[in-house]
């Protein structure tokens, strides 16, 4: 049990973790400021990324913080979780696909884990303490990244698993065409990209009629020089929280 701020005993610090296709990043979260704690910890995810592979990567990156053995801990994974049981495998190992990931976590930190998928963590972390702070009604956080992530949050609830990155349009999921991998792997211009990017933003807000988009994900640092570029009605951000959107959901999810 964490102790509670009214007897007077200071709660630990919730531990964030955020399960990416190249790195397996970790810090200790203020939950009241959205900011790390001291230092953040990776370690190269593994490959093949097997559930029980990254399980050991996490655990050894929970070695690492000094936390305290009370510490709620929330960690990301990149496709739907359910109740704490994946169910996709988009870009992620298929041997993840049926596994109850808040277990196999717990199991393997000897505490309850509680499991969100990345975007939505993301996507959170933004509405509560970055680009979206404040934003009454419908946000959509799209991450642009190996695939495309997002997040829908209404007047702060966010409403999880909305995976519109595989949303079809011209006959082609969202997010082989317009993923920030596919502007590398295409080598589109800037110019090129908008254009996918117009496209998929401008059939969200047809759908949607959201009151904001956030652009997050890694690219998000480069937005002076692609966010113009993106012609819809509904106003765009780029994300603030950055690298940390999706450390800090986990930790706030798991609060
Ligand atoms: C997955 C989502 C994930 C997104 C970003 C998509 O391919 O289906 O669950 O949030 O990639 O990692």
């Amino acid at each position: 049990m964490t102790a509670g701020a009214s007897d007077g005993e200071q709660r630990p610090h919730p531990v964030g973790v955020d399960f990416g296709g190249s790195g397996i990043k970790a810090a200790l979260v203020d939950p009241d400021a959205g900011a790390f704690v001291g230092e953040r910890h990776r370690i190269e995810t593994p490959v093949p990324a097997t559930p029980e592979r990254v399980a050991s990567v996490v655990r050894d990156l929970l070695d690492r913080l000094e936390e305290d053995s009370h510490a709620p801990v929330g960690v990301t994974v990149p496709a739907v979780v359910k109740n704490g049981i994946v169910g996709s495998a988009a870009n992620i190992d298929r041997g993840w696909i049926g596994v109850d990931a808040n277990t196999l976590f717990s199991e393997a930190l000897d505490r309850p884990v509680v499991v969100t998928n990345d975007a939505d963590a993301a996507g959170f972390a933004e509405v509560r303490f970055g680009a979206a702070a404040g934003q009454s009604g419908l946000v959509i956080v799209a991450t642009l990244g190996t695939g495309i992530g997002t997040a829908l949050v209404y007047d702060g609830v966010l409403v999880p698993n909305a995976e519109l990155g595989h949303l079809e349009i011209d006959g082609h999921e969202a997010e082989s065409r317009a993923a920030n991998s596919v502007r590398e792997r295409e080598g589109l211009s800037f110019g090129e990209w908008g254009e996918r990017l117009t496209r998929y933003f401008g059939e969200l807000e047809r759908l949607f009629s959201p009151d904001l988009f956030v652009i997050g994900g890694g690219v998000s640092k480069h937005a002076s020089q692609f966010l113009h570029l993106i012609e819809v009605e509904t106003p765009l951000e780029p994300a603030t929280l950055l690298n940390r959107a999706g450390i800090v959901g986990a930790a706030l999810l798991a609060c």
